[in-house]
């Protein structure tokens, strides 16, 4: 499950691995992550608030007290969070929330906080390794919390051991495995989700088609995805070079547009959730010459005819389907997406821009817009596998209202 819309509050205290945030905060923020950050006084001695304030576009507290007689409040931060991480926690500062030593914010935050706390100690390798830490770990361990322990390397001090604070994508993958533990696990479980992926090919001829760039792997991400929260999923492509041996995707392969037409609408009565990221051809050659087209004149004309259009007809003849259309835009793309979605009777629409670096057909990564008949939300550059999970996300939050 991705971390897209997830509260994030991340407390630093004064260890020199504190440098090492900046990277952590960078990579929630890039996965669409809200991101909230409170220090200790301690840790303004080794980092910015203005260079976390930047990275994380929120203002940072270090202090109970604000201006003119106001008040950071604890209370409210501690509420807000879906996750508070303590990174780099400290000896001090995991003795104090061990004990109930409530001298700062961040431990009066933490005191408040009913979210789930991540705790990534970083120290040298004798602090790390003396009595009180090993104990207070073990009972931060016993509050429920989770440690995410220091890994074996070279220390600041120079010495060689344990006590380096865990690699800011090791901590996101603890925060992005909790959620995917907590929610997605069998999100959709019961449902099947029917996917179309990859381009049509139109033959010409025998050995001629008209096709497009499509790699198929947004369409393969989304089906392994949907698998993985428990859907039984139908995933009909387009000739690809992808594959999957998830046992749980039930693969048909096609070629032409009509082809995958006939092949959705085998299925489409028993569909809880349709999505149509296949790049179907618009047009097909409306003769497709029995023998190979010989190089005898200086030019060809083929006449072509339109396709059917695959997604509307699925619109059209939606019952209880939840329908998700893709857009490619090259220009007035959120006014095409929208129109799409509206002409189409999609309930979300999916928008890609090949104006995007890194967007679209081959790439394995993604940048996309969501909207609905009443929502926009916006993503920042991901993997495909990622996108996929904001896409679900999106939809099954959608389903439930
Ligand atoms: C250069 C320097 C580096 C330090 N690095 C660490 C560290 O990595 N881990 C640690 O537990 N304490 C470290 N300390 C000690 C803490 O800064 C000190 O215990 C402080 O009181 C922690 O306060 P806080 O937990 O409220 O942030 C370091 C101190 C200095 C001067």
């Amino acid at each position: 499950m991705s971390v897209s819309g997830k509260k994030i509050l991340i407390a630093v205290s004064g260890g020199i691995a504190a440098y090492k945030i900046h990277f952590l905060i960078r990579d929630f923020v890039k996965k669409d992550a809200e991101v909230q950050v409170i220090m200790t006084p301690d840790a303004e001695q080794f980092v910015t608030k203005l260079s976390l304030s930047t990275l994380s576009k929120n203002p940072v507290y270090s202090d109970f007290y604000g201006d003119n007689g106001t008040w950071n409040s604890h209370v409210e931060m501690a509420l807000w969070a879906d996750v508070m991480i303590i990174a780099p926690c400290t000896a001090n500062t995991l003795a104090k929330m061990t004990h109930g030593m409530c001298d700062n914010l961040v431990i009066a935050t933490y005191m408040s906080a009913k979210c789930p706390v991540f705790i990534a100690p970083a120290m040298d390798l004798d602090m790390y390794a003396h009595p009180s830490t090993r104990q207070n770990i073990e009972v931060a361990e016993d509050y429920g919390h989770f440690i995410i322990p220091a890994e074996t390397g070279e220390l600041a001090s120079g010495l060689i051991g344990q006590g380096r604070m865990a690699e800011p994508e090791t901590i996101v993958k603890a925060v992005e495995n909790f959620f995917t533990s907590q929610t997605s696990a069998k999100s959709l479980e019961g449902k099947t989700v029917l996917i179309t992926a990859g381009p049509t090919y139109e033959a010409i001829d025998p050995v001629r088609f008209i096709g497009n760039h499509s790699s198929g792997k947004m369409g393969f991400s989304l089906a392994e995805e949907a698998s993985k929260r428990g859907a039984k999923v139908i995933l009909i492509s387009g000739p690809s070079s992808q594959t999957t041996d998830d046992k749980n995707i039930e693969l048909h392969k096609v070629t032409s547009a009509r082809e995958m037409l006939n092949k959705v609408f085998e299925f489409y009565d028993r569909v809880d959730i349709g999505i149509a990221s296949a790049a179907v051809a618009d047009y097909a050659p409306k003769e497709v010459a029995k023998e190979k087209i010989k190089k005898n004149d200086d030019s060809l004309t083929i006449e072509l005819v339109k396709n059917p259009d695959i997604l509307k007809t699925m619109g059209e003849k939606k019952t209880h389907q939840f329908l998700v259309g893709f857009a490619l835009e090259t220009q007035n793309e959120e006014e095409n997406a929208k129109g799409k979605l509206e002409k189409k009777n999609l309930d979300m629409i999916v928008l890609n821009s090949l104006r995007d670096e890194g967007a679209g057909f081959k790439n394995d990564t993604n940048k996309i817009k969501i909207f609905t008949r009443t929502e926009k939300k916006e993503f920042n550059l991901k993997s495909k596998d990622e996108v996929a999970a904001d896409i679900l996300d999106f939809v099954e939050a959608q389903l439930l209202g």
